[in-house]
Order: C-alpha cells, then sequence, then structure tokens
C-alpha cells in the first residue's frame, strides 16, 4: 500500500503545478533463464520544475532500476517493461522512438552515477569530452564548445580548468573526477538530472562539496532533481520531496519534513529508526 500524501504547501517554493517527469504505475523486470526478477512494481512519481525528489530504500530495493528506466538504460535483454508510461513534456519515454530518445538524453535529461568512470572515456581527455556534449546537442563550433566546455569545468570548481582540461580522467582525483562528470551532465543545460548515489564512493568532505554544487547549480538552473541516496541525512538537508522504495514498491512519498516527523509505513520507520542522527533530531 502506498501511503501517499498532500502535496506540500506551494507557497514555500514556487514549483511548476504540472510535472516535469510523471512515472506512471511503472514495472521493471529482468528475465534470468527460466525465472523473472520483478524489480520494479507499480510505481509512480513525479518531479517538478526546479524541486528534488529523493528516492529511498535499502540495497535491491529497484531504485537504479526505476532511474534507468527514464532514459531506458537498463540493458535489454533481460529487462523489459511490462506495465507503466513515463511522461517527460507530453512523451511517454517507454515508447518513443530511439532516435528521439537519444535527442533528449544528455540534453534534456542528464545522468551522474556512483562511479564518474561508468561515463567518462578513460582513453579521452577531459575537455574534450564535456565539449562533444555540446557538439552533439547544438549547432556549437569546435571554438564555442571549446570555451563553453571550459566555463562548464570552473562553473563546478574545477581550480587551473585550462590545465585539467587537457588532462585524461586517471590524472584526476575521484572528486575532481565527479565534478567533470556533473559538469558533463549540466553543460547542455539539462531540465532534469537523475543523480544516483552521486557521492557515496567520495570522502566525506568532498561529499559535502559535491552535493553543496549540485544545490547550487539547481537553483542556479531551476533544474528539476531525481536523486537516489541511502544517506536519509542527505535527503532531510537537499530534497523538497521523498519517496520510499521497498522491494520494488514505492511504500510512502511526500514532503521530506512530514514523512521524516510522521513517517505513515512501517518500513519508513525501520529506516528512520536506523539513522540515528535524524531519529534524535
Ligand atoms: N541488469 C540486471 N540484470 C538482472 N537483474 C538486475 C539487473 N539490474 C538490477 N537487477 C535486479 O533488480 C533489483 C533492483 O536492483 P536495483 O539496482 O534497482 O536496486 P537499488 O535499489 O538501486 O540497490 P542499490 O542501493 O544497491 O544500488 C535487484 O534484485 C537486482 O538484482
Ligand atoms: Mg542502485
Amino acid at each position: 500500500m502506498t501511503h501517499d500524501r498532500p502535496a506540500p504547501d506551494p507557497s514555500r517554493r514556487p514549483a511548476d503545478e504540472q510535472p516535469l517527469l510523471e512515472i506512471n504505475h511503472l514495472g521493471v523486470d529482468f528475465a534470468l533463464g527460466t525465472s523473472v526478477v520483478h524489480a520494479v512494481r507499480d510505481v509512480s512519481l513525479h518531479v517538478r520544475a526546479g524541486e528534488t525528489l529523493a528516492v529511498v530504500g535499502e540495497s535491491g530495493s529497484g531504485k537504479t532500476a526505476t532511474a534507468l528506466s527514464v532514459l531506458r538504460l537498463n540493458p535489454s535483454p533481460p529487462c523489459v517493461y511490462p506495465s507503466g508510461e513515463i511522461l517527460f513534456d507530453g512523451h511517454d519515454l517507454l515508447r518513443l522512438p530511439e532516435k528521439q530518445l537519444g535527442r533528449i538524453r544528455g540534453r534534456d535529461i542528464a545522468m551522474v552515477f556512483q562511479d564518474p568512470m561508468t561515463c567518462l572515456d578513460p582513453l579521452q581527455r577531459v575537455g574534450a569530452q564535456v565539449a562533444e556534449v555540446l557538439r552533439h546537442h547544438t549547432g556549437m563550433s569546435r571554438a564555442e564548445a571549446r570555451e563553453a566546455a571550459l566555463a562548464a569545468l570552473d562553473e563546478v570548481g574545477i581550480p587551473d580548468p585550462a590545465l585539467r582540461f587537457r588532462q585524461y580522467p586517471h590524472e584526476l582525483s575521484g572528486g575532481l573526477r565527479q565534478r567533470v562528470m556533473i559538469a558533463t551532465a549540466l553543460v547542455a543545460r539539462p531540465r532534469l538530472l537523475i543523480a544516483d548515489e552521486p557521492t557515496t564512493a567520495l570522502d566525506v568532505t568532498v561529499q559535502r562539496q559535491i552535493l553543496d554544487l549540485l544545490v547550487a547549480l539547481q537553483h542556479k538552473h531551476r533544474m528539476a532533481v531525481l536523486l537516489i541516496t541511502h544517506d536519509l541525512a542527505v535527503v532531510a538537508e537537499t530534497a523538497d520531496r521523498v519517496a520510499v522504495m521497498n522491494r520494488g514498491e514505492v511504500v510512502e512519498t511526500g514532503d521530506v519534513l512530514d514523512v521524516f516527523e510522521h513517517p505513515a509505513d512501517d518500513y519508513t520507520r525501520t529506516l528512520l529508526a536506523a539513522t540515528p542522527r535524524l531519529e534524535a533530531a
């Protein structure tokens, strides 16, 4: 059963009425030999422009499978989508022809992951990789894309961007690589950013910096963010709304403060109880 709460007070933040992304009754199955894993079952979520929706839940609860479905990035086979729709700008991304979806990927919807090396090409200089996104999605010339890529590296707080521009991913620290991936994701000014555990691989102090950076850039560009994290303290600090997933289903969703202060679902209570700092707050 899903515990859905009334929307938060709209005066709190000027979010649009219409969701930018709307996932309705999504199912994701993985067919493994003769058995089928129902990784995601009847999941409905939405994100409005300018807001952050956090998705939490223990390992294997279907968070990544849900997020990857938005850009149809689950490996297929074994993945199939037995039910649901994913509406973005009035288009159902689950049924959009691959060519049209390709134009949305990276331009309107971008993703960042825990491990930047899943996105970065080890054999290509980082500046070229950021510029490549612009060359692909806009009519920019090589020189214009280079200028914009340098500005993007600067915007994500990379010192001496002209030097870093020429380096390869292995020449950068983990924190800098994460910033490069964020620059790559944000350089085309996407309207929606999907961030799947974007900081868990980093030192605590670097985690803090990267999250602060994401929040600052989100406000600056009025981006919508779907943030997947294990860390409920991060949710409390950065998200407007939260969806709690358990065994492939959304068991509770609502305003972060409401859900954390008055969890309606037993599983949410268990999750909160496992985070002493929040429980005490
Ligand atoms: N490519 C795949 N092939 C087969 N099964 C998969 C695949 N990807 C995910 N699954 C299964 O789907 C279920 C949900 O996995 P998912 O990766 O979405 O969990 P998660 O909530 O993101 O977990 P974590 O917090 O560990 O990242 C799990 O049972 C997982 O084993
Ligand atoms: Mg995951």
